[in-house]
């Protein structure tokens, strides 16, 4: 019988067929060590020579890492250790005998690792955050589904900025015009609520930063959600709610996933509603005091945000950012026009802005007004405008970074390993 070997607890004394790669193998005179993995898990196949027909026998001794293969055998009890399940080996094929396989067991560089992507990508930490990124994918929509979110797929090609002119990346459409790669669905999903109310995207975004650091890349995904009648105070219990559950749905899920990556999972315990909550004042007077030099009005910089996050256990919304330092479709708070009425999520443990979300301008003549003053192409902008001449309504939203977000619940230290092959400012190979 066809087998997985996550199912196999389940199967302890029946025959299974396991089809899948060897990382690592071992023989020794009459018996051979097969690690086999099969892309649900993890398991040794046991042949013994005088068990086994001479082609399997062959076979096993000839296999190589990272081979592929296809082993039958009895699924049995790890004589020592619990929970983990073995294979005792009746019949080995060896489906493709592998070439010497590039990534050993001694430590690379990430550029040699990068190089190697396509063959990086099925080694067991890499493996792990795979299914860890999938996970939140998952969880993402069936909490859409369980509250009424419709999906609404935003396009890639725009005619204009969504967050800021300075990190588009252009393109020549047909060598008649400009287009530009899409930043973030959330202006289209403006439109798509006076349709269906609720609904967000999830799909790949484009920033022409020029940043290097470990938590940028060029090209990643993001999911955006919008909901009308929301407000800002609205917009940051639906982003609770939607964090607490992808959380809880990989501490439950993921379990083989975080021990492969040794994530410590204490942290991630603590993800529980209410998260903390600051504005931007006083986010800055507790940098200050705890030796930043941030200036009353700046941008939380990525050594702020790391600051601030090792201090705390919970995930941190940081409200009312500074209006110059912000988008022009954030509505600004009626308390204090010199703020918006926004909120950065940002992760514990240094791991910073994960989600940035906002309650949006809905006055016609203030967001003409916006657009002027951000110096935006007001034709482009039309579109957007009459969204607030027909039947406008007070509405909130945000966009999470799917690998930011899996950068820290894996725990690791650099976006760039969270996304399948990553594009950064200086790699597009492979
Ligand atoms: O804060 P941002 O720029 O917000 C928006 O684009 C809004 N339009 C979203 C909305 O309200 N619908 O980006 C949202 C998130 C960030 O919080 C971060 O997690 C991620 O996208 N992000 C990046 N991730 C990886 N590499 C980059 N260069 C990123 N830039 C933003
Ligand atoms: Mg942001």
């Amino acid at each position: 019988m066809k087998a997985l070997i996550k199912d196999f607890s389940g199967l302890v004394g029946q025959e299974a067929t396991v089809s899948g790669w060897a990382y690592n193998v071992r023989s020794s005179g009459s018996i051979a060590f097969l690690q086999l993995r099969d892309g649900s898990g993890f398991t040794q196949a046991v042949v013994a020579k005088n068990g086994i027909d001479e082609k399997s026998w062959n076979d096993a001794v000839e296999a190589t890492i990272e081979s592929s293969v296809i082993v039958t055998g009895t699924v049995s009890k790890h004589p020592k250790q619990e929970g983990v399940y073995e294979l005792q080996a009746s019949r080995v094929e060896l489906v493709q005998k592998a070439e010497e396989f590039p990534i050993g067991k001694k430590e690379h560089g990430p550029d040699f690792l990068l190089d190697q992507r396509h063959l990086w990508l099925r080694t067991p930490s890499q493996w792990a955050i795979q299914r860890v990124r999938n996970e939140i994918i998952n969880a993402t929509y069936a909490w859409m589904k369980e509250n009424d979110y419709t999906k609404i797929d935003s396009p890639i090609f725009t005619p204009s900025a969504c967050e800021g002119t300075t990190e588009l990346f252009e393109i020549d459409y047909f060598g008649e015009r400009k287009a530009y790669l899409s930043q973030s669905g959330q202006l289209y999903l403006e439109a798509a609520i006076a349709s269906v109310g609720r609904c967000f995207d999830f799909g790949p975004v484009f920033r022409a930063e020029k940043s290097k650091t470990r938590r940028h890349l060029t090209e990643f995904w993001m999911m955006d959600a919008e909901a009308a009648f929301t407000d800002h105070e609205g917009n940051l219990k639906i982003q609770e709610s939607l964090v607490c559950f992808i959380v809880e749905s990989v501490l439950k899920n993921c379990q083989p996933e975080l021990k492969i990556l040794e994530r410590d999972q204490e942290p991630l315990k603590k993800v529980q509603a209410p998260f903390i909550r600051m504005t931007h004042a006083e986010a800055i007077k507790w940098l200050r005091e705890h030796g930043s030099d941030i200036g009353d009005m700046d941008d939380l910089g990525a050594d702020d945000e790391t600051l601030l996050t090792k201090a705390h256990e919970k995930p941190i919304f940081v409200e009312k950012y500074p209006t110059a330092v912000k988008a022009f479709y954030m509505k600004r708070d009626p308390e204090d026009e010199s703020r918006v009425l926004n909120a950065d999520l940002l992760a514990p443990e240094g791991y910073g802005e994960v989600i940035g979300g906002s309650q949006r301008e809905d006055n016609y003549e203030k967001l003409l007004e916006r657009i002027r003053e951000h110096h935006l192409p007001e034709k482009d902008f039309q579109w957007y405008l009459d969204l607030r001449k027909y039947g406008s309504v007070p509405h909130s939203g945000f966009g999470f970074g799917l690998e930011r977000l899996t950068t820290w619940i894996c725990g690791i230290h650099h976006v760039r390993e969270t996304i399948p092959f990553p594009r950064l400012m200086n790699r597009l190979e492979p």
